[in-house]
């Protein structure tokens, strides 16, 4: 092997010094597919970066992006749709672990991931990939993974930055948000993960946000990811999001991948000579992919080794911890398949030919694949088992379905026959043609076949247990009420098959929950009526309403609510307690404003795990706001019997909207519901507190109105002064109140315009607005216009 050339971070003032600006343009772009530019002359080696979330994709031999050779062998964990379930960053800690392991061993400098878009539509093809609907559990959850993977001394490239939630149009869609939406849903997941885990990059995503494209947006890349949040290392394209790439460099993007053969370096280089482009730029850029290489170099150094039996032992907890029971009547599960073995009949091809990862740039070559079958076979089970449907051609390749030549018609008769007077395992999913990176699902149902099956076999057997293998929330609405119980595995990864096992048999009780609300129908969803688009353009109309802040909004029913998951045993909630302490001035965004605690105790037989979770509701809020939103959560293990106080704090951040007027975080004053409970429509704790804040004047602008002048501590009485006369028709409590709301909602500007005052004249307003008036600012994203 050839010694690796090195250079550490304190070279590159001396390195950049050396460098060409050809050359320097030259590290602004991929040597390759996966690696970063080589500048042999100066000793600095190309480092790999590749994918992905939930697994190591690295493409043995020669590579290209459509993952036409081979992977190298890597454990395959569950994708993030299922991690979100667990609730559990100490867990996502210890799966970042064993994924930098992997990376580290494998010469990769970079793991692409992971992505946290909001889940704005149920039907996005990426789902499987993205945590959840909440920005504050992908949040959470994003940040321990990345802590975990940058431990073991890689890095993690946190995508796709930013409004990349849908497939359709991806490369140039149009998202059209509005600015407190952007800041409250789809920007502090990537806010969280910057400040408190500081990734070593951010993937910006392909499609314009409010008319520019994310690859060279300033305000998202510059303004509010460096200056903002603090960002300190490299920001690279999604692979072929680049637009304008000298635009692209002056708005903050470091590195574009995979390489442009040449031909935007050779741009950079022209618009620096032509005066376009400040050299200084493409130094910033060339010094963040130099540093970020110097990283990874000490790690790279020293591989280490990767223990592939243990790694599958951790997906197997994995998946475990996944899965999430939704029903379960009359416990129907756990099944004592040791002793009713002959009782028991396992239906559906996906539990022969599992459904473990999505399809697209995050496909992983498994290092060994369990699937129910083979786990109950491993131990020395023998249940009898029927495909009951076909599955595509393309999800079986040579697998054992493939040889099968009974059509889905007799594949059903003979699973119902053997389901008779039976309990009936009955795996079904979605196939991976419904769900993939690239596109996006046109519904939300399983299968045809699968449905018919499932109806038929819950005719006839005693009880029917459902097991679901997919990626993205599928609609239940229409077939629920035929199963006895349902459990979600998502896409499971390699162990999944085995981890199905432990639950049903119930060697491990399932702990999940849902990260994502699972509507009734898909009608209900507000952003529907904006998905995914038209003409190029996505106008989330919906704006802060997504997921179950939605569902919540519009009353709609669910199949399942957000943060809802069954386990073996039952829970009490008791003893809310709320404290809460004034905002002020002083108050710090981390700060706690207000401190939580509730008692959990587990009320049924066996030991299981209760995820309390905290939401807030301000139900005299003079804003569009979710009737409530997760603030807090926990996850709590429970011996039958045991009885845990659980405390949590929200801080003044957990607690602010983002006003647009004054673009910044404010806490609004005024009454609080705090309520707590197993799932965002299961709430048995509230209490209502009120909250004190300073009231922060709003900026006054010529087109103010005359009540919001009124309303500010020192314009306010100035403007009365002024005008006494104006002050009298102006009284809410005088005598004609209708008078004085129909003058106070006027602009202050139309005062002298309409001659309701001789007092007030052009000239009064001007000297009232050199005191207390701003300039009107313009909106959302500068880098574009607003929605
Ligand atoms: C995907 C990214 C991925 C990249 C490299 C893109 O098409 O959107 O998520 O990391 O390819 O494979």
């Amino acid at each position: 092997m050839t010694q690796r050339p090195t250079f550490t971070e304190a070279d590159i003032p001396r390195i950049l010094a050396e460098l060409t600006l050809a050359e320097k343009a030259s590290l602004c772009s991929g040597q390759d597919f996966w690696h970063t530019q080589a500048i042999e002359r100066l000793g600095i080696p190309a480092v790999m970066v590749t994918d992905g979330p939930h697994g190591l994709r690295k493409q043995a031999g020669e590579t290209d992006h459509l993952g036409l050779n081979a992977s190298v062998p890597a454990t395959c964990f569950p994708s993030a749709a299922g991690l979100a379930s667990t609730w559990d960053p100490e867990l996502m800690v210890r799966v970042g672990e064993a994924l930098g392991r992997e990376t580290r061993a494998n010469d990769v400098a970079v793991l692409l991931g992971p992505g946290v878009n909001m889940k704005r539509s149920p039907l996005c093809g990426r789902n499987f990939e993205y945590f959840s609907e909440d920005p504050h559990l992908a949040g959470e959850l994003a940040t321990a993974l990345v802590r975990g993977i940058q431990s073991q001394g890689v890095g993690t490239s946190l995508k796709h930055y930013a409004a990349n939630n849908q497939e359709t149009d991806r490369m140039r869609v149009d998202a059209r948000v509005d600015e407190r939406t952007l800041r409250e849903i789809y920007l502090p997941a990537f806010e969280t993960v910057v400040r408190r885990a500081q990734p070593w990059t951010v993937m910006c995503s392909y499609n314009k946000v409010n008319g520019t494209y994310a690859s060279q947006h300033p305000w998202l890349l510059t303004q509010v990811l460096r200056k903002e949040w603090g960002f300190e290392g490299l920001v690279v394209s999604d692979w072929g999001a680049v637009d304008d790439r000298p635009a692209g460099v002056a708005a903050g993007l470091d590195l574009e991948m995979p390489s442009s053969f040449g031909i935007n370096d050779a741009r950079i280089v022209a618009a620096v000579e032509a005066g376009e482009l400040d050299e200084a730029d493409v130094s910033t850029a060339a010094a963040r992919v130099l540093r970020m290489v110097a990283r990874s170099l000490p790690a790279l150094a020293k591989p280490g080794s990767v223990d592939a039996e243990a790694h599958h032992a951790l997906a197997r907890e994995v998946a475990t911890r996944t899965a999430v029971l939704l029903k379960n009547d009359d416990g129907a599960l756990p099944l004592d398949l040791d002793s009713s073995a002959g009782s028991v009949v396992l239906i559906g091809e996906l539990a022969r030919t599992p459904r473990y990862q999505g399809a697209g740039s995050s496909q992983v070559n498994p290092t060994r694949l369990d699937s129910m079958v083979s786990a109950l076979a491993e131990r020395g089970l023998s249940i009898p088992f029927h495909p009951g449907y076909r599955l595509a051609e393309a999800d079986v390749p040579g697998g054992a379905g493939a040889a099968d030549d009974r059509t889905d018609d007799q594949l059903r008769e003979d699973a119902v026959a053997a389901a008779r007077g039976r309990t009936a395992v009955l795996v079904l999913g979605l196939p991976a043609a419904d769900e993939s990176e690239g596109f996006d699902r046109t519904h939300a149902d399983i299968p045809a076949s699968h449905r018919a099956l499932l109806h038929e076999v819950a005719a006839v057997a005693e009880r029917t247990v459902v097991l679901l293998a997919n990626g993205a929330a599928v609609a239940l609405a229409e077939w629920e009420s035929q199963a006895d119980a349902i459990l979600e595995l998502w896409l499971g990864g390699q162990a999944g098959g085995s981890a199905a096992i432990d639950l049903i048999s119930g060697d491990v009780a399932p702990s999940g929950r849902l990260a994502e609300a699972i509507a009734t129908r898909l009608t209900d969803i507000p952003a529907q009526l904006n998905f995914p688009g038209e003409n190029g353009v996505v106008r989330y109309g919906e704006g802060l309403f997504i997921g179950y802040r939605g569902l919540d909004a519009m009353a709609a029913e669910v199949s399942y609510p957000f943060g809802h998951g069954l386990t073996y045993t039952s829970f009490g909630y008791s003893d809310l307690a709320v404290e809460t302490l004034e905002v002020t001035e002083t108050t710090e965004a981390s700060d706690a404003v207000v401190r939580v605690s509730l008692d959990v105790t587990n009320t049924g037989p066996r030991a299981g795990v209760a995820v309390p979770q905290v939401y807030v509701g301000r139900p005299a809020s003079a804003l569009a706001r979710a009737p409530r939103e997760l603030r807090a959560f926990a996850r709590v293990e429970l011996a039958p019997g045991e009885r845990s106080t659980v405390r949590l704090e929200l801080t003044r951040r957990d607690l602010s909207h983002w006003d647009v007027r004054r673009h910044d975080w404010v806490v609004e004053a005024g009454p609080l519901v705090v309520a707590a409970g197993a799932s965002s429509r299961d709430l048995p704790l509230q209490a209502e507190v009120d909250l004190a804040a300073p009231s922060a004047p709003i900026p006054l602008t010529a087109h103010s109105t005359i009540e919001e002048w009124l309303n500010h501590p020192e314009a306010g009485p100035a403007l009365l002064a002024q005008v006494e006369e104006l002050g009298a028709m102006l009284d809410p409590d005088g005598a004609d109140a209708a008078t004085a709301a129909f003058l106070g909602a006027m602009p202050i500007v139309k005062v002298p315009m309409m001659g309701l005052s001789q007092a007030f004249t052009v000239e009064t307003l001007e000297h009232l607005l050199g005191r207390f008036g701003e300039h009107e600012r313009p909106g959302a994203t500068e880098g574009g216009a607003s929605a």
